[in-house]
């Protein structure tokens, strides 16, 4: 079923009631008007999701709606497509620069004006999703740069985190969907973090076994904050376990090889090469190269090795540099 909106802008009475009867046919909620000026009154009222209009309407014309519809920022997304005879149509081309996609030529088959219709429609909703999704992450990065705010010796911890599992998992091929995960769950991989006192989290030192045992805890708190969020589910395997070790020594599980998630896999490295070039009061930084090095010595230990293999791709394509230099 389709609960979407379609204003129908036409002046021909009959074009006009016809082409309403085949949309609402399909299930699409249809408002009309004679010319731009009922259209845009129609506007006001309910914002549609897709425009169809004539081009040659009396008192004001397609062109002129068209021009007022994307005049207005909150319709600037909303997709616009001409009906027009065959004889305007270079018109419209030369004046307006308009992507063939953006006309129809009259007279359509039903067929075609759906089609049309759907696959504008269809578009225009990614596009939501898209931005929707980059909305999302912006207010995932703030949440997470909170916490290092708490944690300043981990200033752009996150941002160089997410870059370098990103561009490990490219290396491997993952889709598309995939690395969205995976960057949902760089970014919030430390989220437990907030729980964790600020003596323990700001010393200006080793920590003890005492306040080890306290930070260690991180994995699991966080993953018992995002838990029963659907959204975030995603990010739920790497923050559980981006601790754990290949050869079954890290932590909170002391999970083994592939019981370990690969996208936490993933994380591992990536956090713990950003861990080893950043400073921290009680210990200086490993220089980029060292402590490439120092993952590849671990390779099948504290790592997966075919991970660390991606990992040494990225580093010879000097990907890992260019994001270490990127996130200061
Ligand atoms: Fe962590
Ligand atoms: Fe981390």
């Amino acid at each position: 079923m389709n609960a979407e909106t379609i204003l129908l802008v036409e002046d021909s009475e009959v074009l006009r009631q016809g082409l309403k009867s085949l949309l609402e046919q399909e299930d699409y909620l249809v408002l009309t008007g004679g010319n731009g000026k009922e259209a845009l009154e129609k506007m006001h009222a309910k914002t549609p999701d897709l425009i169809l209009a004539d081009i040659l309407m009396p008192e004001m014309d397609g062109y002129e709606l068209f021009e007022a519809v994307r005049s207005k920022p909150e319709w600037i997304s909303i997709p616009f497509i001409f009906l027009t005879a065959r004889r305007e149509r270079k018109h419209i081309l030369a004046g307006k620069r308009l992507g063939a996609e953006d006309y129809l030529l009259k007279p359509i088959s039903p067929d075609d004006l759906l089609t049309a219709i759907r696959s504008r429609l269809g578009r225009s909703q990614q596009l939501l999703l898209a931005q929707l999704q980059e909305s999302y992450e912006a207010s995932l990065i703030m949440l997470a740069n909170a916490i290092e705010v708490r944690d300043p010796y981990t200033r752009g911890h996150v941002e160089r985190v997410m870059n370098y599992a990103q561009t490990i998992a490219e290396y491997l091929g993952w889709t598309a969907i995939e690395i969205n995960n995976l960057r949902f769950g760089s970014i919030l991989h430390d989220i437990g973090k907030i729980n964790i006192a600020a003596n323990v989290l700001n010393k200006q030192g080793p920590l003890n076994d005492e306040e080890w045992a306290e930070m260690r805890k991180h994995p699991e708190m966080g993953a018992e904050l995002v838990k029963g969020i659907h959204y975030l589910e995603p990010a739920l395997p790497v923050i559980l376990y981006h601790h754990e070790r290949w050869n079954g020594k890290g932590y909170p599980f002391g999970l083994k090889e592939e019981k370990i998630p690969i996208s936490s896999r993933i994380v591992a490295i990536a956090d713990s090469f950003d861990a080893m070039t950043t400073r921290r009061p009680y210990r200086e930084e490993l220089k980029p190269g060292e402590a490439f090095n120092e993952i590849l010595s671990n390779r099948g230990v504290q790592y997966d090795p075919l991970i660390v293999d991606a990992f040494r791709h990225a580093w010879e394509t000097e990907k890992i540099i260019e994001i270490f230099k990127a996130f200061p």
